[in-house]
């Protein structure tokens, strides 16, 4: 394996920052991953880079995953059990499902990064998350370099929440997961802007490849092009709080959106407290909040991760200031 030096990461990370990595390289091979890991005690894994914020030049060791490979490991009458490495790009993986009728992805369409982190924070969107479709992962254990296996409780998924986010941060390496998928489809079509979004496509017939199309439509309408704009998607979790919590931040604002997520909690949209305040289209240097979606925080070209994260931190103090709610940063900051 061929290690490098001063490596810019500007490539690889969707934010677009402009930082070096002390040292660098690509394992396409669990002997490869191996050997890196013994060259550098301080590294990170990268996959697509497409949730992470690097706010400083990183003094360690990069391991980009480029593990391949995607097959059908087991088949009964009703599911289809697909593994795919852990390096294999998400986007061009659930394309492949649809394609081939396996059901339960398309809603997840058009996520960026690999397959490798879609359990890290069990990624999410329009009424699915991975854990809905997850039956098992393999990852390495890098203090004891041991392969082992993990069912979906003992991944402790929660709403963009992992065991490897917490405990076993930094423990693992995931070197591939297997999702059982739907020969018979489930249709999904409950979330916002579905609905709407077939009806404008016209379709007549529902299936997993209209559904896809549309969430591709919906997505590409209001979340920025890593490719145009720098960003990370979401950049903070939308708060979780006690329904008793209601009244008071309707004396605030009464036309605060709130969905219900149990019999004792509500979810807001962190997006609506943030445009409430002001802050949608806001740009500071090169460093802005999104003018179509003011959960997403922009890299208008040269700014710097401290420049994202100070103007995170702004955010959330004023957030934290008229609703007194403590919003929580998703993307994962280095
Ligand atoms: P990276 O950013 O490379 O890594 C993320 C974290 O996981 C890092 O801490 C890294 O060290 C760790 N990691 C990565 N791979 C491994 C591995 N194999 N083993 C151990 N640790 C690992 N997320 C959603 O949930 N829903 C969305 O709808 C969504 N929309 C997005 C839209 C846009 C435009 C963008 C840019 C991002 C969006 N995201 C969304 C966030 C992001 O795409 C997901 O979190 C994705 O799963 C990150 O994958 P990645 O390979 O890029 O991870
Ligand atoms: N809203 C506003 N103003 C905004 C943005 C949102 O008022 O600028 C309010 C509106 O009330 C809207 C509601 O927020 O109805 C929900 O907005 P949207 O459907 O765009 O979703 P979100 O809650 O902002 C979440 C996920 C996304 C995921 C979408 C679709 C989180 C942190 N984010 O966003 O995931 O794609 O739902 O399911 O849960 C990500 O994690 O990176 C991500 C993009």
């Amino acid at each position: 394996m061929k290690i490098e030096k001063n490596i810019l990461l500007k490539p690889y990370n969707t934010f677009g920052i402009d930082v070096k990595a002390k040292s660098f390289t690509n394992f396409e091979t669990i002997e490869e991953l191996q050997e890196g890991l013994s060259f550098e005690t301080n590294r990170i894994i990268l996959g697509g880079g497409s949730n992470i914020l690097f706010t400083k030049d990183f003094d360690g060791l990069v391991l980009k995953n480029e593990l391949k490979g995607i097959e059908v490991v087991k088949e009964t009458d009703e599911h289809v059990y697909v593994k795919a490495s852990a390096g294999e790009n998400w986007h061009q993986f659930v394309m492949h499902c649809v394609e081939n009728n396996y059901a339960g992805l398309e809603n997840l369409s058009l996520i960026p990064g690999n397959c490798g982190a879609s359990p890290m924070q069990n990624i999410g969107a329009y009424g699915v998350e991975i854990k809905d479709v997850f039956h098992e992962l393999e990852a390495l254990h890098i203090d004891e370099r041991s392969v082992e296996a993990f069912s979906a409780s003992a991944c402790e998924f929660g709403y963009r929440e992992s065991v490897f986010k917490r405990k076993y941060k930094n423990k693992f390496v995931i070197l591939n997961v297997t999702y059982r998928l739907n020969k018979i489809p489930v249709f999904n079509t409950s979330y916002g802007a579905i609905e709407q979004e077939l009806q404008n496509m016209g379709v007549k017939e529902l299936s997993i490849q209209a559904i896809s199309q549309a969430v591709i439509n919906i997505r590409s309408s209001k979340l920025p092009d890593p490719k145009q704009i720098g960003n990370a998607g979401s950049f903070f979790k939308n708060p979780t709080l006690p329904k008793a919590e209601l009244k008071r931040l309707q004396a605030i604002d009464p036309s605060i959106p709130f969905y219900n997520v149990s019999d004792t909690h509500i979810k807001i949209p962190a997006g609506w407290l943030i445009e409430n305040l002001g802050w949608k289209g806001v740009r500071k240097g090169d460093a802005g909040c999104h003018a179509k979606q003011a959960l997403v925080l922009v890299n208008y070209g040269n700014a710097s991760g401290k420049e994202i994260f100070d103007l995170s931190s702004e955010i959330l103090a004023s957030v934290k200031e008229k609703f007194d709610i403590d919003l929580e940063r998703e993307v994962n900051i280095i």
